[in-house]
């Protein structure tokens, strides 16, 4: 196994959980940055052509976990790999931006799910070739449905 290293730290409007939209019809639009290191910052090169990328975090403010559990979208429990949990064996979140502009070891990004000062693990260009008639959406599809019916 290896030791993370922090690349960098993200920098958004969020200084509280309660404020970051959950549950059903939630929209991720709010823009922060992510600051890089200074000893990282050559391995941003060529971001800027990316329209959106990956970021890898770390879930630095929960504890433990658990591995069943009811997530804020749906009344009953699923697995914890069925779900974006922040209570899971390794404590590590994965977010989609969209990337809006550099500036050197800044990236401005739009679609921030993290927490203020959340530290940053990794970060890839965002791609994907499946067909979105190929993806399924497991309960997810089920709760939303459940959701729309009852009018919430
Ligand atoms: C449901 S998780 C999804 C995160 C990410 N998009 C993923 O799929 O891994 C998002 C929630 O994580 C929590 N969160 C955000 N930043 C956190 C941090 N640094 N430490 C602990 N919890 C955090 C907030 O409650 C936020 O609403």
């Amino acid at each position: 196994m290896f030791t993370p290293r922090l690349i960098g730290r993200v920098r958004s409007p969020y200084t509280e959980t309660k404020k970051i939209p959950k549950g059903p019809g939630a929209k991720h639009d709010a823009e922060g940055t992510l600051e890089i290191l200074p000893e990282f910052e050559a391995g941003l090169s060529d971001i800027e052509g990316f329209s959106h990328l990956f970021v890898l975090w770390m879930f630095d403010r929960s504890e433990g976990f658990e591995l069943m559990g009811t997530p804020p979208i749906d009344n009953r429990p699923h697995g914890v790999f069925a779900t974006r949990s922040p209570r899971r064996p390794n404590p590590i979140g994965l977010t989609v931006v969209e990337n809006l502009r550099r500036e050197g070891p800044v990236l401005h990004v739009r679609g921030v799910d993290m927490l203020d000062g959340t530290p940053i693990l990794d970060i890839k260009p965002y791609l994907s070739n499946i067909p979105q008639e190929s993806l399924r959406r497991g309960w997810l599809a089920e709760a939303e449905s459940r959701a729309n019916r009852s009018g919430n």
